[in-house]
This record gives structure tokens, sequence and C-alpha cells, in this order.
């Protein structure tokens, strides 16, 4: 059913509003969730007019957009208002632009904020929506707030409570992307709609977890952004722990936003909270250098656009978490995520305990393999019979990938984000409890290196991390199973320099 709401957008004018804010919304528009009783103020400083801005929202579109009309009608629901986040006065404009919108359209008193902009900026712009009286209680009033939600426990708990003045935990929608992913989603229908995986889901079956977020991309355009940040807070303290809870979480009561949040803070406060030597024993980080692959060149992170020359900034992180419960007593769960890797690729292997028997002796380790992108599916190593005479055990793969015809009509992270959120259902966003725990784990180990003078390792761009990432699993005896960097060198893509004994 066609949804009845205002937006009002803060930063409009930025990449990510057009990348992913203006085209998810059209999406929506397409599928009739947004048609004609909606609205959407954009705001930022720059001097715009309602007709640039719609040129604008009118290129973001383009690649979805195959009937000029529709899209043109679309965009004709926006406009545009510059603005100053600290300047009260600029609010009054706003209000009085809104309520005008709100009768022309029809949305009910209904209104979503997206503060797409820097997280110094929320809670000014909190307070002035209820000074200003943006905020009537009329319909539903929700904010959308992305990452980085603060740089440690600290900073994150001051921009919590600036926010949590204004607004409830119940109105607060931080985006982590990747709870918008298909495959992410299908992690609770592998574990709770199989009784033959729900059966064998802990310590007595499985032997340890392994979440790889691997890009193939360095920072791009983001170094300004991405050298104060580095891979742990940009990566592990967000969407690798929410991965990771959802994996580790016992079964919730039902399938709804409150049990599952429920078990996830459950397993996030029932990881080992490291003491700074332990954090350096289980966390390891790299920063890459420049390397060679498939013939092409790659410069160092050092020398990147906005990168300080001598950053001791780390663009990988690879660690060992352990979780204190019956379920995971002495399972690892190893992650890893790094900015140039030998190929992009997000997954999680779980690995199981090798069988041993009587009749063959010891038995490969089955693996069950989420893929979660570039390509999406499942895939589950068993043992069986090599084919012809004798009688020799050998590892089989049963796969399953999403075809692409399936893939091209699933929605997209952010459209699916945006929907729940019209919806009022927060299950796919990151909660403070969650948000908070994160950082109490987070903060032990950029502490723990803050305090650390020795060199930073080194990876060659392209390359799957620095050798100490190897040795913290060869330690126990175990091995990382994807290993597309061998599989590169193999075939001669991949320089020797590299090579993990
Ligand atoms: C973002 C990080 O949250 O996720 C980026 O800030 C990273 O550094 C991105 O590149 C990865 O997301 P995806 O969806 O491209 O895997």
């Amino acid at each position: 059913m066609e949804k009845q709401v205002l937006f009002t957008i803060f930063g409009a004018t930025g990449d990510l509003a057009s990348r992913k804010l203006y085209p998810s919304l059209f999406r929506l528009f397409k599928r009739g969730e947004l048609a004609e009783h909606f609205a959407v103020i954009g705001t930022a400083r720059r001097p715009w007019s309602d007709a640039h801005y719609r040129e604008v929202v009118l290129d973001s579109i383009a690649d979805l957009a195959n009937d000029k009309r529709q899209a043109e009608h679309f965009a004709s629901h926006f406009y545009y208002q510059s603005h100053d986040v600290a300047d009260a006065e600029h609010y009054i404009t706003l209000k009085n632009l809104g309520e005008k919108l709100s009768s022309q359209y029809q949305t009910l008193g209904n209104q979503v904020f997206f503060l797409a902009m820097a997280p110094q900026f929320f809670g000014t712009i909190a307070q002035h929506l209820k000074s200003e009286e943006i905020l009537t209680g009329k319909g539903f009033e929700r904010i959308v707030i992305e990452k980085p939600f603060g740089e440690s426990l600290e900073t994150a708990t001051e921009l919590n409570d600036a926010l949590s003045q204004v607004f409830d935990e119940s109105q607060i929608f931080r985006i982590d992307h990747y709870l918008g992913k298909e495959m992410i989603q299908s992690v609770s229908a592998v574990r709770f709609a199989n009784p033959i995986f729900e059966a064998v889901w802990n310590h007595q079956f499985i032997d340890n977890i392994q979440i790889t977020f691997a890009e193939s991309i360095g920072v791009e355009d983001r170094g300004g952004y991405y050298d104060r940040s580095g891979a742990l807070k940009d990566m592990i303290q967000n969407h690798v722990l929410q991965v990771l809870s959802l994996l580790a979480m016992e079964k919730p009561e039902t399938y709804d936003e409150a049990s599952i949040l429920e078990e996830k803070v459950k397993a996030l406060q029932a990881i080992r909270k490291y003491n700074p030597q332990e954090a350096l024993e289980n966390f390891v980080r790299g920063q890459y250098v420049s390397g060679e692959f498939d013939g092409q060149n790659f410069i160092a992170y050092r020398s990147e656009p906005n990168v300080a020359p001598d950053s001791r900034t780390e663009t990988f992180v690879a660690g060992k978490f352990l979780i204190d419960n019956e379920r995971w007593a002495g399972v690892p769960f190893y992650v890893r995520s790094g900015k140039r890797l030998t190929e992009k690729g997000t997954r999680i292997n779980i690995v199981f305990k090798a069988g041993q028997n009587s009749l063959f002796g010891t038995n490969e380790q089955n693996v069950l393999t989420i893929y979660i992108q570039p390509t999406e599916g499942f895939s589950l190593t068993v043992n069986g019979k090599q084919a012809g005479a004798g009688f020799d055990i050998e590892p089989l793969r049963l796969a399953f990938r999403h075809d692409s015809e399936y893939l091209g009509n699933s929605p997209e992270a952010y459209e699916t984000l945006f929907l729940d959120c019209l919806n009022g259902n927060g299950m796919n966003f990151s909660h403070w409890q969650e948000a908070k725990r994160a950082w109490e784990l987070i903060d032990v180990i950029r502490q723990a290196w803050d305090s650390e003078k020795s060199d930073l390792p080194e990876y060659p761009a392209r390359s799957m991390g620095p050798r100490a990432a190897f040795d913290l699993l060869e330690r126990d005896g175990r091995s990382w199973s994807w290993v597309p960097d061998q599989w590169y060198r193999e075939r001669g893509l991949l320089g020797t320099e590299t090579e993990i004994k």
C-alpha cells in the first residue's frame, strides 16, 4: 500500500544521497510503495533551485528509469531548501515548507528525516527539530542515520545521548547496510529453517567459524575519512560484529525485532572482552603497500589521496573472537576484513569438526559456506567415495547459487531498509545496545594498538593480508578456508613476493 510521508534529507547535495537515497526512493516509487502522497525536501548549504535539484535527482536515477514521464513525475515531488544546520532561523523556513507540502501531498504528519552527513551535526539537527517544533507528534516521526555511529564508546554515547533527548530508540534507525543484504537476512533462514543445521550449530560439531569481508578496491576518494577510521572501526565494529551476532545468537522466541534484538545483544555480551595483552595476541592489522596483480600496478595506501604519507592506519584486520557461553565454548570466530585484497568477496565459512570413525579414519572437515557477495548462495563440502576402483574418500561440493534473473529482481539493500523504516520495522537496523557493546569490544583493541610503537605489518596490494593473519590461525592448528590468493598465484596472476608459506 502507498505510504503517505514527508522526507527531509540533510546532506541532499552529497554523494550518498545521489548514489543510494534517490535511487532507492525511486525503486519504491516504481513498486507503488510511494505514489502520490509523498514529498521530499532536500537541504544542504548550497543555494540550489528546485529545478536544479530535480535535475540532480533525475541524473541519479537515469539507470533505473525506463519511462521518462514516470521519472519526471517522481522528481516533481522533490523540493530544495538551502540550509545551515546550526541556524535556528533556517529551521523555521524548513518548518513552513514542510507544513505546506504536508497539506499539499496529504502526508498525514508522517515524517522521516535522513541524516546523510557527518555525525558531528546529528545532535544539533535533532535538537533544532524539536526546539523549532518541526516535530509535532501528529504522525510517525523517524530519523535515519548513517554510520559511523561515533568513533569510540565515549563519542558514540555522547551522540546517543543527544539523539535520545529528542527521539525514542524506536524512532531511531541506524543504518548498517549489510543488514539489508539478501544473504545476511538468509543467515537466520539457514540456521532456523533447517533441522540438519540447527541440530549441529554448537561447539560439539562446529570447529570454528570464519567471516571474511574482502574488498579489492583501495580507499578511492575516501582517504580523508578512512585515514581517521581504519578497517577496525570501518568494518569490524559494525558490519562484521552484526553478522557474527546473527550467527552466534540463540534461537529467538519469535521472528520479530524485539526477540531478535534480545538474542543478538546476549550474544554480543557473551563475546569475551580482551585485556590489552589479549587484544594484541588475538588481533592483527596490516596496511597495503604497492603491489602487482594480473599485470596491473597498485599504489601503496600511503600514496593514496588525502592519506598521511606516514599514516599508521590499518587497512586490514584479522582477529579471533571467543564467545563465553555454553553453545560456543572453545569455538573461535575468526574474522578478517581489508582493502586491496586479492578479490572482492564477503563470505562465511562454518567449519565442522573432522569426523573420526572406525571405517575410514579421519575425514575432511565439512564446510558450510554462505556467499554474501558478489555471488549469493551456499555450498557444503561433504565426503564421498572417489569414483573408480578402490575405496578412497574425497571431499565433494554441493553448491547453490542464486541465478542472475533472481538476483536482478532482488531489492537493493537500501531499498529494503527504507521500506522497513516506513513500516516502522527496525529488525534490520543497528540498535544502541548493539553499537554500545561493539564499541566496548573494539575500543580495547584500538587502544592496545595505539599504545604499540612497532612497525605496522605490510601486505602487497591485491594479496590476502599480512603473514600475521595466516599465523593467527596456524597457531591454533587451523587455516583460512578461503584462499583466493593461492588460486591466483597458481595461475601466475599474483606476484610471488606475497607467497604464504
Ligand atoms: C562501508 C565502508 O560501510 O562498507 C566502506 O565504509 C566499504 O569502506 C563498504 O567499502 C563495503 O560495502 P559493500 O556493500 O560494497 O560491500
